[in-house]
């Protein structure tokens, strides 16, 4: 059911931008720990086993195939006996507007029992660290930018995205309740809007900057004059390499002990259409971007404030142009790979 992993085979290239922050004295030391990483075949799972390869940590990891999260008395009977010392929540229920608009049910359901079985599993288990993942939506649509933590719950959400947002939402006040009712150190991360290698690429189920990287490739190789954008393409939205992201959360499972979530962007956004005509650059593609007014833009606006997460010593080091480059390049690497 379950393996113990070094990494997969994608590399991280060389970074010119890195900088180098003193490390704070961690709450939670890796050194010796077993970690379960749930949701590790998706993007951010994987960002996750690259970024703890090197570490002195055990990583724990299942397949759904063995293990659905969704059903409880399977997952209390993992972690009873596996027993690891800290999970991080990276399995989730993911997907764009269309998936979300196409599938209230599942996407709220699925999510809030995978965080629960997670949480109720992990407090009978008597393990003490644990971090759940949330995401952006989690905010309400009109939150002044940009977005501090203290704007949760206090409007109405994006409905295009509600379902999966109050599940995400739950997850934040589990873990602060375990905090209060038991002083469990469970934690809530928020990131932004991500993106990278083992990103999904599917047009209907994925996100907008992978879904932009394929439109804009296959319109090139097909010799087309435009490529579509859904919306008005003036909705503005921030986007992180997920490398970026797993440093973070690395950071936050060593160092953050409190019961309010803590946002994780890389500090900038851009409209949608200016993503639009990066993504032609780095795709090599010269022709039109044919803008969609009828379909729905989203959320105007979603910015993340970071400030929080930047005192304790993280800064982002990948560019949106060079994340688009490794990431479209990691793209064509498996299209190169898939039979003919
Ligand atoms: N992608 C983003 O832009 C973004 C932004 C902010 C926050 N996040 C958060 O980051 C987390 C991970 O996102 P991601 O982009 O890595 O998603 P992803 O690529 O879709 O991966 C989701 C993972 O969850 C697993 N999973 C889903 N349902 C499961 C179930 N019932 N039982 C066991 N495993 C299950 C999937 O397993 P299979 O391989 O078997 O499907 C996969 O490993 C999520 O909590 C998400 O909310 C993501």
């Amino acid at each position: 059911m379950s393996g113990e992993h070094k990494g997969d085979a994608w590399a991280q290239p060389a970074d010119p931008d890195h900088q180098s922050v003193d490390k704070p004295k961690p709450c939670f030391s890796l050194n010796g720990k077993t970690i379960w990483i749930t949701g590790h075949t998706g993007m951010v799972g994987r960002a996750l086993q690259r970024r703890l390869a090197g570490e002195n940590c055990t990583l724990l990891t299942t397949d759904r195939q063995a293990l659905d999260l969704t059903r409880q008395a399977e997952v209390e009977a993992f972690v009873g006996s596996a027993r690891p010392d800290a999970i991080v929540v990276a399995a989730a229920r993911v997907g764009g507007i269309q998936a979300n608009m196409r599938d209230p049910v599942g996407f709220l359901s699925d999510n809030l029992a995978i965080n629960l079985n997670i949480a109720r599993a992990a407090h009978a288990a008597d393990i003490d660290r644990v971090l759940f993942l949330g995401s952006s939506c989690i905010y309400p649509r009109d939150a002044a930018q940009p977005i501090g933590e203290d704007a949760l719950l206090s409007g109405p959400l994006e409905p295009t995205n509600q379902w999966y947002a109050i599940a995400k939402i739950a997850a934040v006040k589990l873990a602060a309740a375990y905090r209060e009712q038991h002083g469990r150190n469970y934690i809530a991360a928020m990131p932004t809007n991500l993106y990278g290698p083992f990103d999904n690429f599917d047009l209907d189920t994925g996100h907008v900057l992978p879904a932009l990287l394929r439109k804009a490739h296959e319109a090139r190789h097909r010799r087309e004059s435009t490529f579509e954008l859904w919306g008005t393409g003036t909705t503005r939205r921030e986007f992180l390499h997920v490398d970026d992201c797993a440093n973070a959360l690395v950071l936050l499972l060593e160092n953050y002990t409190s019961a309010e979530p803590i946002n994780i962007g890389y500090g900038e956004d851009i409209a949608l259409i200016e993503l639009a005509r990066l993504v032609c650059q780095t795709v090599g593609f010269a022709g039109a971007i044919a803008l969609d007014p009828d379909r729905p833009d989203g959320t105007p606006r979603k910015l993340l404030d970071s400030g929080r997460l930047r005192q304790l010593g993280w800064r982002p080091r990948v560019t949106l142009a060079r994340g688009l480059r490794q990431t479209y390049a990691w793209y064509r690497e498996q299209l190169a790979r898939e039979p003919a």
